[in-house]
């Protein structure tokens, strides 16, 4: 396995502050956790400060706390006029700055209006909402009454909506009419009219206008006509400006997040509230540095685990005012971005390797075309940064100026895990590897006898609980175990590939289970599979993950299709439609082969391991249990003759 050698240096620090940092919180986790616990203001202390009953953690027992107050109240006194969100609609004349005052105000409104609709402590509301500051303020609202938030990625479909409405059985969803993506209309409404049918929790729905022509009709229902929509400012803008927060317990939920496991079915990640506003506050302070007079810019969703402890959580919680973009980086044109650091004079930008491997084929000087001399720190996260991109991202963007932080961290972990701690001290950079492990943070790679290895490839693990740990799965803790906590014995298994180098450095190596990352999104094979087997032509079908030099991961299927069905042009428009319906455009797969039959194992599992090998020219390897060497062989030469059609 090859990792880099390329070591970066910056300043002249030896790491000795973090590595006390470290020994500190290894001598005593409890103690040092505690300390970061008390940067946030607590109602009530805590009597304990983890209660580990594995694999289940309970951090800062009896700790009385409330997250949008955090994030909100303790900064209006001397914060209130500080910018706490730059907002960038699509169309360049769409602006908005809101304030940390106005954050308050709208977040206390819109908890009324929830209470006013009957909503109570440990209710779920779904979010499912553009890039709109109203959907920050929607989540702070549920955090100030202690109701649990579901946001839903809007790139979503109906159809995912639907399960992730079901399985968290949300009272009520907050959403929008539609938004802009490429000078588009998305309509997000029409998702929601169509998931509505099936979902028999939900007894309201908030819709924003947030379409400037309001054309659409978003008053009315074509779903379930017993759930009326009820404008945003209709049943906001009347209401009070002040709510008091409720005081919720540390270990009540504060969210559900949903995210693909190896089963067709998305998993609840459930966060808690002292818990992870702690972890999500400590690693934002020490891998960023954050400062009072920092403009942020973290590309992220909201709809994604980045975009919670990133764009709103960690950021809010040390009044740090933050870039809000509606859209994609390549619209209206390649620049955007960068005209927004120039414009608000971002200092940290944070974004994925996804992103600058598209923005680096474009062979623009960016630097050289706006003025990024405001910058100071960069982050990627989300997938391993190839080195050439980190580079070209050291040098184009940052100038050579700027340090690189390269986050790992998963939906699971509620915040990073192995970062360069830039704001405590940053080691030398090596690019390509997420540097070493934060305080606290207990990681290792293991063999697969759960023997620590170095040099050498094996899985990462955790192995000691942290603030930042999910809770369990929605309404599923055996799952968790299972998932989590049944590979290795008392570790937290994070199903990643890494190697450790001589310097105790990670090279994160991607996923070793069935689940993909697709432009940094996170997939499972699982869930696509049961997408695209729901079609009436699909016999059965194979997903797998095929390097892609943009995206990471591109997304390839093999079907066989059923008796009677031959014209496989239009059956494969029809397939990929299909799954764009059923998911959302995201797992819209590169491309879809059709067999006559599957290598299997002789018990009936579909190997995708070599389906996999043959996508990616790579050895097949170990083919004894295969049921039928034949299957092998046309797959490899409908893949070959495909691939000459299309070159
Ligand atoms: C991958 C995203 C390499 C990894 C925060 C992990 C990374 C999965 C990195 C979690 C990184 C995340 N380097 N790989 N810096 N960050 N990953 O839940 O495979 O969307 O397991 O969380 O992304 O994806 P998730």
């Amino acid at each position: 396995m090859l990792v880099g050698s390329t070591k970066i240096t910056k300043g002249t620090s030896d790491g000795r502050m973090l590595m006390d940092m470290r020994e500190r919180a290894a001598r005593d986790p409890n103690r040092f956790w505690a300390e970061q616990a008390s940067l946030l203001e607590w109602f009530r202390s805590w009597d304990e400060v983890l209660y580990w009953n594995p694999p289940f953690a309970k951090w800062f027992i009896n700790g009385l706390i409330n997250a949008s107050y955090n994030a909100l109240d303790r900064h209006t006194p001397s914060k209130g006029d500080k910018v706490a969100i730059y907002w960038q609609g699509e169309d360049d004349d769409e602006r908005r700055s809101i304030t940390y005052r106005d954050m308050h105000r709208e977040v206390n409104r819109v908890a009324n209006a929830l209470k006013g609709l009957g909503l109570r402590k440990g209710d779920r509301v779904t979010i499912y909402m553009p890039m709109v500051p109203e959907l920050p303020i929607a989540m702070l609202a549920c955090s100030r009454i202690g109701v649990i938030h579901s946001v839903v990625f809007s790139g979503f479909s109906a159809g995912a909506l639907a399960d992730r409405l079901n399985d968290s059985r949300s009272r009520l969803i907050i959403t929008a009419d539609g938004y802009y993506r490429r000078g588009k209309v998305i309509n997000l409404k029409d998702n929601v009219d169509s998931a509505l049918n099936a979902c028999k929790s939900v007894e309201h729905i908030i819709i924003l206008k947030r379409l400037i022509d309001g054309s659409s009709n978003a008053s009315s229902s074509k779903g379930r006509s017993d759930v009326p929509y009820i404008d945003w400012h209709d049943i906001v803008d009347d209401q009070d400006a002040n709510c008091e927060p409720e005081m919720v317990e540390s270990n009540e939920p504060l969210f559900i997040l949903y995210t693909s496991g190896t089963t067709g079915k998305p998993k609840g990640i459930v966060h808690s509230t002292g818990g992870y506003l702690t972890y999500a506050n400590a690693t934002f302070r020490w891998i960023f540095g954050i400062r009072d007079e920092d403009v942020y810019f973290c590309t992220a969703d909201i709809g994604w685990v980045t975009g919670h402890s990133y764009v709103v959580y960690a950021p809010m919680l040390n009044a740090t005012t933050i870039i809000m973009y509606e859209g994609t980086p390549d619209y209206p044109s390649v620049h955007r971005w960068f005209e927004l650091i120039e414009r608000y004079k971002a200092t940290i930008f944070y974004t994925t390797p996804t992103a600058l491997r598209m923005l680096m084929r474009y062979n623009i000087e960016y630097a050289k075309a706006h003025n990024l001399s405001s910058l100071r720190l960069l982050g990627t996260v989300g997938e391993p940064i190839n080195p050439e991109v980190w580079l070209w991202y050291y040098k184009v963007v940052g100038e050579e100026r700027c340090p690189i932080v390269d986050t790992w961290w998963q939906t699971e972990t509620g915040a990073a895990m192995i970062a360069n701690a830039a704001g405590i001290e940053l080691l030398p950079m090596k690019p390509g590897s997420a540097s070493i492990p934060l305080p606290g943070i207990d990681a290792v790679v293991v063999d697969d006898d759960g023997n620590e290895v170095r040099g050498e490839k094996g899985y990462l693990i955790v192995k000691r609980p942290w603030p930042g740990l999910m809770l369990t799965i929605w309404g599923d803790d055996e799952r968790y175990k299972q998932v989590y906590w049944s590979r290795f014995s008392n570790a937290y298994y994070s199903a990643d590939y890494a190697i450790v180098d001589e310097d105790g450095y990670f090279w994160l190596l991607g996923r070793a289970d069935e689940v993909l990352k697709v432009a940094g999104h996170r997939l499972g094979t699982m869930e696509v599979e049961s997408a695209i087997v729901a079609h009436q032509a699909v016999a059965e079908a194979a997903v797998i993950g095929k390097a892609d030099a943009i995206k990471g991961e591109g997304i390839v299927v093999f079907v066989v299709p059923k008796q009677g069905y031959a014209d496989y042009n239009e059956l494969r428009v029809s397939i990929m439609k299909h799954v764009e319906n059923t998911l959302g455009p995201i797992a819209r797969p590169e491309q879809i082969y059709f067999v006559g039959k599957l290598p299997k194992t002789r018990s009936g599992k579909i190997m995708r391991r070599v389906l996999k090998a043959i996508v990616n020219n790579a050895q097949i390897g170990d083919t004894t249990t295969l049921e039928d060497e034949a299957s092998i062989d046309e797959v490899r030469r409908i893949y070959e003759e495909f691939k000459k059609v299309t070159g």
